[in-house]
């Protein structure tokens, strides 16, 4: 496998609607995130993924995009975002921003021009499509709920949005679209981005006869993926991608990526891959329900822990993947894999050593690094997110009653990723001195940066050692290139795993206790504690043993052992 510069790094994604305010307009800027750089830095990050910062009315919190070349007035300028570029590059970081090239927004001059002439050059950078016997060509149902088409005003045409209705899909066929698109990326680059993550990107390829599908809901529409699912051909059009922009810069990529044939793992991240990487999603997709939120399955540890390991089995000759507990589009990772009793310090720490030192590009999501949790609401008006208003919605007309509703959003809203980051005990918790776009969660007088940066044994502290340990020159190859071998999968509640280096043999364990009882693992002669979180009590390699040594671990200790 070739080695790249972004193997070894460390991945940090910024939500900056929700990140840092500095105007008092109650929404996080450019400003905000260029006076935290030093914070980034020195928690360990190299890489740091900005959510979309472009123009946007904001109907998909910046998903959609009416012009690719400006900043959003709310984030700032362009003269601070290329200062951002620059003091990054001083401390050796690197920008990746959000590419949202499925769709853009119904108020992209495109569109616009489009509509005022559905017949002409710039209806065909969409999806224009003759209704049929007088309604929509297809029953697809879109990710946010309702059909996926919209009429064309004065025309028997409907367009096509797989997301909400202010996003018209573009059209990847008509290679003009396509150029525009390349000299964006490039213009982007040339700028001094280090690249990009790539929304929905495996929505562009279209079944271009439109098919109806067998209906999966009471509204007679059927999901979209059905039409995903049966595309084929997007490698043409990813790799077309690469070759005219990222390649041309060595450019870090990574690709949102759902839906994905298994058999394709080798085209997307293999060593000629249309990108360098793809977000981990098998534990995410574990739980889905048939129907949306109300019919979420609860998440079962071994059933978690083998997906990941699976996940990692099959990437590990191919390439690397990036590996997430949350992002804006989920709910808190603590909230979500740890069990209720163990969602506290511990705990957090414990879910940050597994995943950290999976193999692959660890992204953490603002606000991770000091354990934030998902937030209770109690009416959905406290909601904002488009996706939450759809399944709330779901779920009462399924039957259910408000408060379980609420429960769903609760569970799953994208809006428990979103509230802002809580930097301080103060008022709102340092994140705005105005009123903030999405009240803070509640929590922010216990769960802050201020009261855990000065306290050794807090969740940011952990994180720093944890980084830290992973970046570190002794153990840095083996954290970046080792193979992951899965471990003690008998014992119950203990998600365990051996780094190992093919080289030298050498190896590197690393064991969380996911479950109630205490359990004793044993490791080998010699071995060294390398981290663990519950120093005094809960994790001992213990010396004495000649044949092999125990490590003990008591429900939520975790600890990384180099045998
Ligand atoms: C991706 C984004 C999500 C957005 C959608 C449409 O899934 O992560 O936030 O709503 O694409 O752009």
């Amino acid at each position: 496998m070739k080695k790249h510069w972004w193997n070894d790094k460390i991945a940090y994604q910024i939500y900056p609607k929700s990140f840092l305010d500095t105007d008092g307009d109650g929404i996080g800027d450019l400003k905000g995130i260029l006076s935290k750089l030093d914070y980034l830095k020195e928690l360990g990050v190299d890489i740091i993924w900005l959510s979309p910062i472009y123009k946007s009315p904001f109907v998909d919190q910046g998903y959609d995009i009416p012009d690719y070349f400006s900043i959003a007035e709310e984030f700032g300028t362009m003269e601070e975002f290329d200062l951002l570029l620059n003091e990054a590059k001083k401390r050796d970081m690197y920008i990746v921003m959000d590419l949202v090239v499925n769709h853009c927004s119904d108020q992209h001059p495109w569109f616009q021009k489009a509509l005022a002439d559905p017949d002409g050059e710039y209806a065909d950078y969409f999806y224009f499509v003759k209704s049929r016997d007088g309604k929509a060509p297809s029953n697809l149902r879109g990710y946010f709920g309702g059909s996926v088409w919209e009429p064309v005003p004065g025309t028997d045409k409907y367009y096509l949005h797989m997301f909400a209705k202010e996003q018209p899909d573009l059209n990847w066929e008509n290679p003009r679209l396509r150029r525009q698109i390349y000299d964006m990326v490039n213009w982007w680059l040339e700028k001094g981005l280090a690249g990009f993550r790539i929304d929905a990107i495996i929505n562009i390829k279209k079944v271009l006869s439109f098919p109806s599908y067998e209906p999966d809901g009471p509204d007679g529409l059927a999901f979209c993926t059905k039409m995903v699912d049966e595309a084929s051909g997007i490698g043409d059009f990813l790799q077309e991608l690469k070759r005219e922009t990222f390649a041309r810069y060595d450019a870090f990529t990574v690709g949102e990526v759902f839906n994905m044939k298994e058999e394709e793992l080798q085209e997307f991240i293999g060593d000629e891959g249309h990108f360098s990487t793809i977000f981990d999603f098998s534990a995410h997709i574990l739980t889905f329900g048939d129907h949306g939120w109300y019919d979420e399955k609860p998440l079962e540890f071994e059933a978690w822990r083998s997906a990941l390991f699976q996940a990692q089995k099959e990437v590990q000759s191919v390439g690397f993947l990036a590996n997430i507990i949350e992002n804006h589009d989920e709910p808190r990772g603590a909230s979500r894999y740890l069990p209720t009793w163990a969602q506290n310090d511990a705990g957090k720490k414990m879910l940050a050593t597994t995943s950290i030192l999976l193999r692959g590009i660890p992204f953490i999501y603002q606000g991770q690094e000091i354990g934030m949790t998902n937030c209770r609401r109690s009416d959905i008006s406290e909601y904002n997110d488009i996706n939450t208003l759809d399944q709330y919605k779901l779920a009462v007309e399924a039957g259910c009653t408000k408060e379980e509703a609420l429960q769903c959003c609760f569970e799953h809203s994208r809006d428990n990723a979103r509230t802002p980051m809580q930097w301080s005990a103060g008022p709102n918790g340092g994140f705005t001195d105005g009123t903030p776009w999405l009240a803070v969660n509640p929590n922010f007088t216990q769960i802050n940066v201020e009261e855990q940066q000065g306290r050794p044994d807090s969740v940011l502290s952990y994180y720093k050692e944890l980084i830290a340990l992973r970046k570190s020159p002794e153990y840095r190859e083996i954290f970046a290139y080792g193979d992951l071998v899965p471990a003690f999968e008998e014992l119950p509640g203990i998600f365990a795993y051996w780094r190992v280096d093919r080289e030298t043999g050498r190896r590197i364990l690393v064991a969380g206790n996911y479950g109630t009882e205490a359990q004793v693992i044993s490791t080998a002669p010699g071995a060294k504690l390398l981290l663990s979180n519950l120093p005094q009590s809960g994790t001992e390699v213990s010396s004495g043993s000649s044949e092999s040594e125990q490590l003990r671990l008591e429900p939520c200790g975790c600890a990384v052992v180099l045998i």
